[in-house]
């Protein structure tokens, strides 16, 4: 005897619908950490791979050999081989897992294995717009790490070469961690890493925010650049499931790196997202330099529009962004505006605009959507309207977003 649904299980059936219908198909969703899945990736997301577990590694049980713990792995073995050589080819290195399950597990399963206990580290702290997971207390607690600010521009969050070599050269660290959440312009790498390797430091590369912009080709090319490592969730600028990967060109630090994956950061991958993951990977090969170009286009675009209509931006002298990103200049809205990103934003999601209290913008996903440069200024004056004068935009926003059925690039 089965017994219906109960109320709970409706109630659970009906918040679904209501979010699908919220923010899958009635909002601009402008942040910056999210994006939007292709329906190949997504149907396999939903596939049999989700229940599923394979361990393949080399194991004696009672004496005799065997090569997976797991019996009917023939698929999902190939399927993890697929999406690893199509992350290595990518991103430039030879060696590549797409085993980690979210960035801040990719930068675990980075730091563990490859610096030593009480190992001195330097990053960017989050006051200029650093990872909050790099923080004394976080990730450096777990580890038992010394952390040390990595200089970077309090505003902007830039990094010049100068500071962060001499930083390097005073503070003798064992990891160098680059990568930011609020990431606008990319690093003098080559520089850092020519500094860091003298002093015989790892350079680790946290890609979390840029890595479609890194995989379509614009921002910067890390490996190439002189990282050891590269990092990072793989649904931010890039267009994938909510997961994470880790590429290296350096045989001997993936070496160190993969047979601690398991057992130590967690045990079971999660095969329906490595399978999602391939697909976008193959899909970023075939369309990630055209993605990546209109993303920052769309951005630099967007900034334009608004600053043109008096909404203050981080980085106007430099084109406000070389990233998916935006921020808005907090010390300037106070002065014009009279209030804090979180007013702004707060007024912004009444009208189905979608961003983060902190006040950072992403254009990923609405480049998704196949919104173009040209149509930044519309945009912009509905986030204006909206954010300044509190006008209620909603009903346009939902007509524009109810024309853009289809994702691009894909
Ligand atoms: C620079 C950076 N690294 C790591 C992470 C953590 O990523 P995830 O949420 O995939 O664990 C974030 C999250 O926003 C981030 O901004």
């Amino acid at each position: 005897m089965s017994a219906p649904p109960g109320d709970e299980e409706r109630r659970l059936a009906r918040l679904i619908r209501a979010h699908n219908r919220w923010r899958g198909r009635g909002v601009f969703n402008l942040l910056a950490s999210e994006n939007a899945l292709s329906p190949t990736a997504r149907r396999y997301l939903g596939s049999d791979l989700a229940g599923r577990y394979t361990l393949p590694m080399k194991t004696t049980v009672g004496g005799e050999e065997i090569d997976n713990s797991y019996a009917g792995t023939r698929y999902t073995d190939q399927v993890e081989r697929l999406a690893n050589a199509a992350a290595a080819r990518l991103f430039h290195g030879r060696w590549a897992t797409t085993r980690p399950l979210s960035g801040h597990i990719a930068a675990l399963s980075a730091l563990a294995p490859l610096l030593p206990r009480h190992a001195k580290v330097l990053a960017i702290p989050p006051s200029a717009g650093g990872y909050d997971g790099y923080a004394a207390g976080f990730i450096p607690a777990i580890l038992d790490f010394v952390v040390r600010p990595l200089p970077a521009d309090p505003v902007s969050g830039e990094v010049s070469a100068a500071e962060a070599v001499e930083e390097i050269r005073r503070e003798r660290p064992q990891g160098v961690v680059l990568g930011q959440s609020f990431f606008l312009f990319p690093y003098p790498l080559r520089e850092i890493a020519e500094a860091a390797h003298a002093q015989e430091a790892l350079v680790f590369y946290d890609a979390s925010h840029v890595l479609g912009l890194v995989a379509g080709g614009v921002f910067q090319d890390p490996l190439r650049e002189g990282a050891d490592v590269l990092y990072g969730s793989t649904h931010k600028s890039f267009p994938g499931p909510q997961g994470g990967l880790l590429v290296t060109d350096r045989e001997d630090l993936f070496a160190q790196v993969d047979p601690a994956l398991v057992w130590r950061v967690f045990d079971n991958a999660h095969w329906h997202r490595i399978a999602a993951l391939g697909q976008t990977l193959l899909e970023m090969e075939r369309f990630g330099a055209e993605y990546a170009r209109t993303v920052v286009a769309n951005a630099q675009a967007l900034g334009r529009a608004l600053a043109d209509r008096g909404l203050p931006l981080i980085g106007a002298d430099r084109g406000f962004t070389q990233s998916h990103q935006l921020r808005l200049d907090r010390a300037e809205l106070a002065r014009r505006w009279g209030v804090g990103p979180a007013a702004v934003v707060r007024r912004w999601e009444r009208q189905r605009l979608i961003a983060d209290f902190e006040g950072r913008l992403g254009t990923a996903e609405i480049t998704r959507l196949g919104l173009r440069p040209e149509e930044m200024g519309r945009l912009a004056d509905l986030l204006v309207r909206a954010g300044r004068d509190g006008a209620k935009v909603g009903g346009e926003v939902l007509a524009w977003r109810r024309t853009l059925r289809q994702l691009r690039f894909l």
